[in-house]
Parts: C-alpha cells; sequence; structure tokens
C-alpha cells in the first residue's frame, strides 16, 4: 500500500500546534466580532480544513461562504493568472467580512479577489491566513490574523495540495 506521507521530509507544523493556534485565532476573532456577525468567507479548496476549525474555535453568531479562485494549476509554481470558479452565494453590503485564506504566498490570489470584494461595499473586510510566507510576496497585502510565518518551502497537508494530493494529512510536511 502506498503511504500518504512517504514523501514527506519533515513535519513543519504538529496537529497540535496547528490546534493551538486555530483556538487561539478564533478566540480573538470572537472578542473582536461579538456583536458584528461576521461572513467568513472560505477561499477553497485549500482552506477548507483551516476553516472548518476555525470557525468552531469561534464561539460568537457568524454566517459562512465559500468561494474559489486559484493561482496554481498544478506543480508548485504560480502562474501568475487568477480564475474565479466559484463565485459567493451573497452580497458582502453592510457586512463585516473575514476572508479566510490557507496560504499567503506572492499575494497574486487576494491581490485580485480584494478588489473585486471591496467592489460590493462591505462594512469591513479582514484577512486572515494560516500560514504567510512574506520572503515570497509580490503584492503587498495586510494580514490581520496569521497563523504562522513560514519560510520559502513548498508544504502540504492540513488542506494544502500537490497536484490536489496531500490534503488530508493532519499536519503541515515539507516534501522531499
Ligand atoms: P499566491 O496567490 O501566490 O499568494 O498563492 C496562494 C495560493 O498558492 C494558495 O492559496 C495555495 O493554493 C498555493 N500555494 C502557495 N504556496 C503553497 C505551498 O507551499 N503549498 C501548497 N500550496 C501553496
Ligand atoms: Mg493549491
Amino acid at each position: 500500500m502506498k503511504r500518504l506521507d512517504e514523501n514527506i521530509a519533515k513535519i513543519l507544523l504538529s496537529q497540535k500546534q496547528i490546534q493551538e493556534r486555530v483556538h487561539e485565532i478564533g478566540t480573538q476573532i470572537a472578542a473582536d466580532y461579538a456583536e458584528k456577525n461576521p461572513l467568513m468567507v472560505c477561499l477553497l479548496k485549500g482552506f477548507c480544513l483551516f476553516f472548518s476549525d476555525l470557525v468552531r474555535e469561534t464561539p460568537i453568531p457568524l454566517e459562512l461562504d465559500f468561494m474559489r479562485a486559484s493561482s496554481y494549476h498544478d506543480g508548485t509554481q504560480t502562474s501568475g493568472t487568477v480564475q474565479f470558479e466559484i463565485p459567493l452565494s451573497r452580497n458582502l453590503v453592510n457586512r463585516h467580512v473575514i476572508l479566510v485564506e490557507d496560504i499567503l504566498d506572492t499575494g497574486t490570489t487576494l491581490s485580485a479577489v480584494l478588489p473585486a470584494l471591496q467592489q460590493q461595499k462591505p462594512i469591513s473586510l479582514r484577512i486572515c491566513t494560516l500560514l504567510d510566507k512574506p520572503s515570497r510576496r509580490r503584492f503587498p497585502i495586510a494580514v490581520d490574523y496569521c497563523g504562522f510565518e513560514i519560510p520559502d518551502v513548498f508544504v502540504v497537508g492540513y488542506g494544502l495540495d500537490y497536484n490536489e494530493t496531500y490534503r488530508n494529512l493532519p499536519y503541515i510536511g515539507v516534501m522531499q
């Protein structure tokens, strides 16, 4: 049987480290948005695991939505173009919106997604990312909630893929 972890060189962030940090971020968001009924938007599909854990660690009334935009089609290099594959199902007017992303790398994806969301005139729009690779940034993006800053390595697991595989690893690992 082929093992899911056979090409993982090392664990960068363990399941426990991720759980603890997600709890901290959820607690912070709950404090910041207690009366605001925020709309938490999941950028599919990398983020579906982080997103589902995060919203369960955010014990206030809130609503969820999903969208899919991607700047990566396969492999480990960004294509530099962004496609909106699944649009949001609701309007952001008069909403406090938190966009939840798996990993902020060059910023190509968010630099295209953010203006499109701002056009809908939300009251506020904040960015929450589990991982940030600041050394790779090509577009300036201000992050409001960040799980971990990581070096310039390609990581997989906890929702992140390499050619669509490894999303179901419970930790974040570096490939060989
Ligand atoms: P950006 O548009 O360059 O910021 O790239 C963001 C997207 O690239 C993320 O949502 C991921 O899908 C993908 N990505 C960037 N770095 C990694 C990585 O280390 N592992 C897996 N996917 C990555
Ligand atoms: Mg991806």
